[in-house]
């Protein structure tokens, strides 16, 4: 008996510490990744869809920071960041809403490249 109570005892341990574990790590929420992603069609075009930019002089995006990205949006937006190719960054953060700017942060942050395909 005092077994049987010992295993439920144990299985009660296990499952609080399973749920703290799952909440721990940061769920991604499907809803602002879709948000996002449909926010940064026309960023898309410089910086790629998965944030991996196809020129040399643009920055990638995939992973960065999210404090970081809607900090140098809003330093683009605000004419802090004026030098080098800043002026391509002037027109499209002038049309950003603070709301804008997370879900988009929020898509680049987590968005993954699909693996390349070795097929020859
Ligand atoms: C015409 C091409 C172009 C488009 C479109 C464009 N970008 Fe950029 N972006 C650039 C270039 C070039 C830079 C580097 C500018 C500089 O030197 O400051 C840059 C820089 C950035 C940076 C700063 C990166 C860093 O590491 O500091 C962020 C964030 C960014 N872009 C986000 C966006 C978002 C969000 C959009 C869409 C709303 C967008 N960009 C659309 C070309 C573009």
């Amino acid at each position: 008996m005092t077994q049987h109570l010992l295993v439920k005892f144990m299985l009660t341990i296990y499952a609080l510490l399973f749920s703290i574990t799952v909440t721990a790590a940061e769920p991604i929420t499907e809803a602002q990744y879709s948000q996002g992603k449909e926010k940064s069609v026309v960023c898309m075009t410089c910086h790629g869809v998965d944030g991996i930019s196809a020129i040399d002089t643009y920055p990638n995006l995939q992973g960065q920071k999210q404090a970081y990205f809607v900090a140098a949006l809003r330093a683009y937006k605000l004419r802090q960041r004026n030098d080098g190719l800043a002026i391509l960054m002037h027109s499209q953060a002038d049309v950003l809403s603070d709301q804008d700017m997370l879900d988009i942060a929020y898509y680049f942050h987590h968005v993954k490249s699909e693996p390349i395909k070795n097929d020859h």
